[in-house]
């Protein structure tokens, strides 16, 4: 039976484990025998608090060196005792940076083919994110914020004097982590399980997503829009209704535009976790509406028709004077998804959006024609339910408020 070895390498910060994790987990829906070897937790096990410190990592350190060397001898051979027996996908989790590393791992497990992996994070951001959350992990706990980060800062930096990109291993594949894309493979055509992992790479993958738009605000009332009102009591009260709604979810990330009215109909989500991550995405801010911005539907109308006009003949395509349309906006919501989805990774994560940006996120799951995207339904006392996975299919919308807003206000 033809068996596979896959070796992931990268950065350390660059979402390997997570799509690991994807990979193994796809694999096991489809009933193939797949299992995770990470280096990390053995040498955790092993070695603990000594190789949290940077030097630990250094090239010319001898001692680690082979020590880290051990760690992935022993986790090859667990893998290639595993294959041998029932496994049938054996996935080895490690950085494997160097050519060096990688020689040594294809002439080590020469039983089965072996394809490598490697995780690409080009994007600032989120680079910045994930390494600030890696200084929260047990490792570091008795550093203090500032003494983590310098000390991960200095072990990336020394990964990065022995890295060298995928090119004379046999099998590859090369992925933007942040946008579930191929950017380069030599295929391993001979694997029965390699169009299966390149579909699992590519695909979009959403535990838990929760969608929820801000809660009502004076201009909601008034027919207003744009702009950046705080919300009304009646909003209030729909977020303290949310987070009342939500409390026994565990919501890990929690995401908002960069509008007061996201952040207050966070704001009661957040208090409840204080552990919970919470980032503002100028992504998610509401469809700019350009020279009319802050205006009122009725004036629109009266004052400027051809706005009204060129948005009742094709809404999804039409552009405010020095603003945007929702065909524009797809864009830059698509990059804050991306964004959202691969800082959460695996947990569950809830954006507070806005009526036309909730539309065009649904849309992108939806496959909604354009010309519905615009009418999609976004009320303030419900939110979406998504999870996309191999193993489970939830779409759903679901009430939170139900009128227990006001008393939530009142208590
Ligand atoms: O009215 C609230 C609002 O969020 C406005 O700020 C925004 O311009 C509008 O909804 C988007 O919805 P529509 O495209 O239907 O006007």
């Amino acid at each position: 039976m033809q068996k596979l070895y896959v070796a992931m390498v990268g950065l350390p910060a660059r979402g390997k484990s997570t799509l690991a994790k994807r990979i193994r987990d796809g694999l096991v829906t489809e009933g193939i025998a797949a299992k995770l070897f990470n280096n990390g937790d053995m040498r955790r096990a092993l070695i603990g608090a000594e190789s949290t410190d940077p030097n630990f990592y250094d090239p010319n350190n001898k001692l680690g060196r082979e020590a880290r060397e051990m760690i992935c001898m022993r986790n090859m051979e667990i893998a290639r005792e595993w294959l041998a027996k029932d496994g049938e996908v054996a996935i080895l989790d490690a950085t494997n940076v160097s050519r060096a590393r990688r020689h040594l791992i294809e002439t080590t497990l020469t039983d089965y083919p072996v394809l490598f992996v490697e995780c690409v994070n080009e994007d600032q951001l989120l680079l910045n994110a994930c390494i600030r959350r890696k200084t929260t992990l047990p490792e570091y706990a008795s550093y203090t914020e500032e003494e983590a980060l310098a000390s991960f800062m200095k072990r990336i930096s020394y990964y990065e004097t022995i890295y060298e990109p995928l090119q004379d291993e046999k099998y590859w594949l090369r992925v933007d982590s942040t946008a579930n894309r191929i950017l380069d493979e030599r295929p391993c055509e001979s694997s029965p399980y390699y169009p299966a992992i390149r579909e699992m790479v590519v695909s979009v993958w959403i535990q838990c997503l929760y969608l929820a738009r801000h809660g009502q605000t004076e201009f909601n009332l008034r027919g207003r829009i744009g702009g950046d009102p705080p919300l009304t009591a009646t909003g209030r009260a729909q977020a303290l209704a949310l987070a009342a709604h939500l409390r026994d979810k565990p919501i890990e990330w929690v995401f908002t535009s960069t509008r007061i009215r996201s952040h207050e109909t966070a704001t009661p989500l957040l208090t409840e976790r204080p552990e919970a991550h919470a980032m503002a995405f100028k992504e998610f801010d509401e469809i700019w509406a350009g020279d009319c911005e802050g205006m009122l539907y009725s004036e629109i109308r009266e004052r400027m028709p051809e706005v009204t006009q060129g948005r009742n003949a094709c809404k999804y395509t039409y552009t405010y004077p020095n603003g945007e349309s929702y065909a524009l906006l797809r864009e830059r919501v698509q990059r804050g998804l991306r964004r959202a989805l691969f800082l959460a990774g695996d947990a569950p994560l809830i954006i507070v959006g806005h009526q036309a940006i909730n539309r065009v996120l649904l849309s992108l799951f939806l496959r909604q024609r354009n010309e519905d995207v615009p009418f999609i339904y976004i009320p303030q006392n419900q939110y979406y339910h998504i999870s996309l996975t191999p193993r489970r299919k939830v779409f759903e919308r679901v009430p939170y408020d139900g009128g227990r807003g006001a008393s939530l206000l009142a208590e």
